[in-house]
């Protein structure tokens, strides 16, 4: 058995060496890649860096890292290995959040989005820059590099007229292309949609380093193709983000079921109210009784707001907290209360078990930085992450529960997260 886990790590280790060996010297290819601008980098430290990714698991270590200092020089690079003898691959790296190595490419060129946004936002300074009103669109937009963080993305609409992007991911420390890339799904994703129906038009540099602009009107199938394509169909160099005018507060609820039927059945009408009476955002996450406490999503409700636990007693198992949030500011503080109050009058949580916070509406946004920073501390966080993704049919989502949450997790949640909310899918 020994042998046979020592043969296999040996064996993985000799691919990976292999194919990220440069057959001509960096420095050639470098002149060749890089001849336009921007730089090409084989420092050790970058090609480290451009290796690994949040969740630990892939190693691929690139030939070299291309920091591009906007379009022009990403083009310039793909239109170089496009026309290269070997075929040199060529990856884009957003913030490195993927979870399997999804940004790496062994052997190949990892093209550093997130190095190269300031001087192209710098470049940009006129309108595109700030946010832009349109009266076709009926709405205000930015357009934004697409390795810029959301974070980013979201102080400078802010500071410029109070406004905001409408769809969210719950973490903002991940670059616009990365989750323009996959979906980027959030609480606010059943009323708004993923992040990837809130976006007018990309520029979008294709497999053979040409700059295209795409829009549902202009060249739809690679406007299509590049969202959600995993970086497969180009590199996002620019995308046109829709906004709205940005709420001040965030009431934020949590309440706990332990009948996962009742927990759906509250999630799914949540996600069916339209127009002003409902919530902003509704997701969902699966906790042991005994983990109630130290969840690490938990850090902002008080302790003086706590679940009577004595009620739960009898509960041993898995229990299903519902989130939600009410967006308020100074002209609807007035009825906040009461909007909240008869939402919740409709669901059937446990009696006795609503926590309940309030914030302002940036610290809500960015609440998942704020456990970063404590796990940073404890160092828990750039730790392995094999975290798995996935979309399951409502009509199954209960044979899910019986089979995984109840059945292979039993009362063993306490460790990390299990978020767990529906979405329209016509959204
Ligand atoms: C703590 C944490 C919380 C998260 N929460 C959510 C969440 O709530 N909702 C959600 O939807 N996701 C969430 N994610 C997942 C995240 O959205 C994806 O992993 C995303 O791809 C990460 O973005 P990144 O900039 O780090 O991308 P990278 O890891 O750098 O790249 C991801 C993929 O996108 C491609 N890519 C990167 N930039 C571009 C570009 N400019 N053009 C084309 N392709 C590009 C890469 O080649 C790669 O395939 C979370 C991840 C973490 C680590
Ligand atoms: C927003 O950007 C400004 C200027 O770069 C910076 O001083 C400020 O700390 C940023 N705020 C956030 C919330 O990142
Ligand atoms: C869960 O709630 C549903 C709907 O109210 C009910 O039919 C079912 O019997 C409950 N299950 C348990 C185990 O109490």
């Amino acid at each position: 058995m020994a042998w046979c886990l020592v043969f296999m790590v040996f064996l993985i280790y000799c691919l990976i060496s292999t194919v990220g060996l440069p057959v001509e010297p960096a420095d050639e290819v470098a002149m060749r890649l890089g001849g336009g601008g921007g730089r090409l980098s084989v420092e050790p430290s970058d090609v480290m860096e451009a290796s690994r990714d949040f969740g630990g698991l892939k190693q691929g270590e690139p030939m070299a890292v291309f920091h591009p200092r906007g379009e022009g020089d990403v083009a310039a690079l793909v239109r170089a290995a496009y026309g290269s003898e070997r075929g040199i691959r060529v990856s884009a790296r957003g913030h490195g959040h993927s979870i399997s190595g999804q940004a790496q490419v062994p052997g190949g060129v990892v093209v550093d989005m997130s190095h190269g946004w300031r001087a192209e936002a710098a470049r940009r300074a006129a309108p595109g820059a700030l946010p832009v009103y349109s009266a076709a669109l009926g709405g205000h937009y930015i357009d934004v590099w697409g390795g810029e963080l959301w974070i980013d993305v979201l102080n400078r609409t802010l500071s410029h007229g109070g406004l905001a992007p409408r769809s969210w991911t719950d973490y903002l420390y991940l670059s616009v292309g990365g989750t323009l890339s996959n979906a980027g799904i959030s609480g606010q994703t059943f009323h708004h949609g993923p992040q990837i129906s809130n976006v007018y038009e990309l520029d979008v540099v294709t497999g053979k380093g040409e700059v295209v602009t795409c829009s549902e009107a202009i060249n739809p199938d690679l406007f299509f193709g590049a969202l959600g394509g995993l970086g497969q169909l180009g590199i996002i160099t620019r995308a046109r983000i829709a906004l709205e005018l940005a709420p001040h507060r965030v009431r934020w609820i949590r309440a706990l079921y332990s009948n996962f039927t009742e927990f759906t059945v509250d999630q799914e009408r949540l996600i069916a109210l339209h127009g002003s009476r409902r919530f902003d955002y509704v997701e969902g996450f699966v906790v042991a009784a005994e983990g109630l406490i130290n969840n690490w999503r938990s850090s902002f409700f008080s302790p003086q707001n706590p679940v009577k636990l004595s009620s739960l007693k009898h509960h041993s198992g898995v229990l299903y907290c519902l989130e939600v949030t009410k967006n308020y500011d100074d002209s609807t503080a007035g009825t906040v209360d009461q909007e909240v109050e008869e939402l919740l009058g409709e669901l059937s949580f446990i009696p006795g078990t609503v926590f309940t916070t309030d914030l302002p509406y940036v610290d809500f946004l960015d609440r998942v930085h704020m456990a970063e920073l404590k796990l940073r501390d404890k160092g828990m966080w750039e730790v392995p992450h094999p975290w798995l993704n996935l979309l399951v049919p409502a009509s199954r989502i209960a044979d899910f529960d019986r089979g995984v949450f109840r059945g292979v997790l039993g009362s063993r949640t306490a460790g990390g997260p299990i978020l767990i909310y529906p979405m329209n899918k016509q959204k």
